[in-house]
């Protein structure tokens, strides 16, 4: 058997199978339990999120013949049987109600009189055909002039789903003959949830801290989280022994600059040690770490540190529990205000590293200034307001 990449080979088969999207799938299923669908459709939102997805799934119970002669299964289950003959050829992909338009290659006029010609005709089979219509916004003004016809007046049997990840590219013309869907970012404990259960499937071995990682760096992307397992299972197999994928092979795969780097950032400051901070410059240039990635990354650890501080929790840390932990320890070591500070002064570094040359020795002085910044702010010696003082007013006399 040809492998599979995992995104495919686990893409839900039903609406219960999509994570995240319930206010997207279930009032689709109402809609299909009260007999109203509509005929133009817009699911909106960031790449491998569950948009294709739910509108084949969608298709699939428009067709499903189940659902259209046993009305209790459709009031109660609301989902495509899968074994009928017409979810039998949506899965085997070989149905002919559904028909997937990618605009971003096909966006001129001619292209959308070819769609509205192939729209006139009604399914052999089955009830509805349904019109995918993918990345939506590449298409030109004219050719969605030349849709709005189409989608004013349907015909009865035609279903259509424009799916965009650039919502505010759609006219108003089109958008507002839609009803609209917008798909969310996938939280980081569903995402983890659903890597356990391929890696489950697939009989591979896994720390629960290195599907967290992937999830993280997947930032809330189904699609994204799945083909970094792909990568990551390959690289596994042939670096660890039995296969197993472990924290440490993630991260480095990953070129990931781990916790413990950044809590050497705020150690060295913390014990006012210009050393140990040089020592983590050099890591961080030796190892061909991205220095405004770098930087990106302390600001999280930074904001982690003002969350547990204003919190006294961690509940909106994303970290494995050890790291949790620490940064429980570590929060007293600064005030929020020495934080903030921080903070701030890595943000102007990050927007002046991009148009400086010295960059190497830049960065390494910006890591060494926050010493002085957090110093400044216990000391008091830091001029936290930063606006002007205000201009002594002139009187105009009067003589
Ligand atoms: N909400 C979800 N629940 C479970 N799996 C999902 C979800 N979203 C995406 N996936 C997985 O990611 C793959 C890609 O999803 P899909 O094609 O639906 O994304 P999309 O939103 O259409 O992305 P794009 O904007 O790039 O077209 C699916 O095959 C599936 O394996
Ligand atoms: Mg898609
Ligand atoms: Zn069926």
């Amino acid at each position: 058997m040809s492998y599979q990449v995992i995104a495919r080979k686990y893409r839900p088969a039903k609406f219960s199978d999509i994570t995240a999207q319930e206010h997207v799938t279930r009032t689709i299923q109402n809609s299909l339990r009260m007999g109203r669908v509509g005929h133009g459709y817009i699911f909106s939102g960031l790449r491998g999120v569950g948009k294709t997805t739910a509108a084949r799934i969608f298709a699939k119970a428009l067709n499903c013949q189940k659902l259209m002669d046993d009305p209790d299964y459709l009031q109660q289950v609301t989902e495509p049987c899968g074994e009928c003959e017409s979810c039998r050829d949506f899965d085997s992909g070989t149905s002919l109600n559904i028909s997937e338009f990618d605009a971003a290659s096909n966006n001129s006029v001619d292209d959308i009189r070819a769609l509205r010609e192939n729209v006139r005709y009604g399914p052999q089979k089955g009830k509805y055909r349904v019109y995918i219509i993918d990345e939506v916004h590449m298409l030109s003004i004219a050719a969605f002039n030349a849709f709005l016809k189409t989608l004013e007046e349907p015909p009865p049997h035609a279903i259509f789903i424009f799916a965009t990840t650039e919502l505010h590219k759609i006219p108003a013309t089109i958008s507002s003959r839609c009803q609209r869907f917008n798909f969310k970012r996938i939280p980081l404990e569903d995402i983890q949830k659903q890597l356990q259960l391929v890696c489950d499937a697939e009989h591979i071995t896994v720390e629960g801290d290195a599907l967290q990682l992937i999830g993280r760096k997947a930032q809330g992307s189904m699609r994204d989280a799945q083909s970094i397992l792909d990568q990551v299972i390959a690289f596994s197999a042939e670096n660890d022994h039995e296969g197993a994928i472990s924290y440490q092979g993630v991260a480095e795969l990953l070129n990931y600059i781990d916790d413990d780097t950044m809590f050497d950032v705020t150690d060295a400051v913390a014990a006012q040690n210009p050393a140990k901070m040089l020592d983590v410059a050099q890591f961080v240039i030796k190892n061909g770490y991205d220095e405004q990635d770098f930087l990106e990354k302390l600001v999280e650890h930074l904001r982690n540190f003002l969350v547990v501080q204003n919190l006294s929790s961690t509940r909106l840390v994303e970290r494995p529990d050890a790291v949790r932990e620490r940064y429980l320890q570590d929060a007293g070591n600064f005030t929020p205000l020495a934080v903030m500070q921080m903070v701030d002064f890595i943000l102007q570094t990050q927007k002046e590293l991009k148009f400086q040359f010295e960059y190497q020795f830049r960065f390494e002085l910006a890591l060494l200034k926050l010493i002085d910044i957090v110093h400044a702010v216990s000391s008091g010696t830091l001029p936290v307001a930063t606006v002007p003082p205000p201009q002594k007013k002139k009187f105009l006399t009067t003589n």
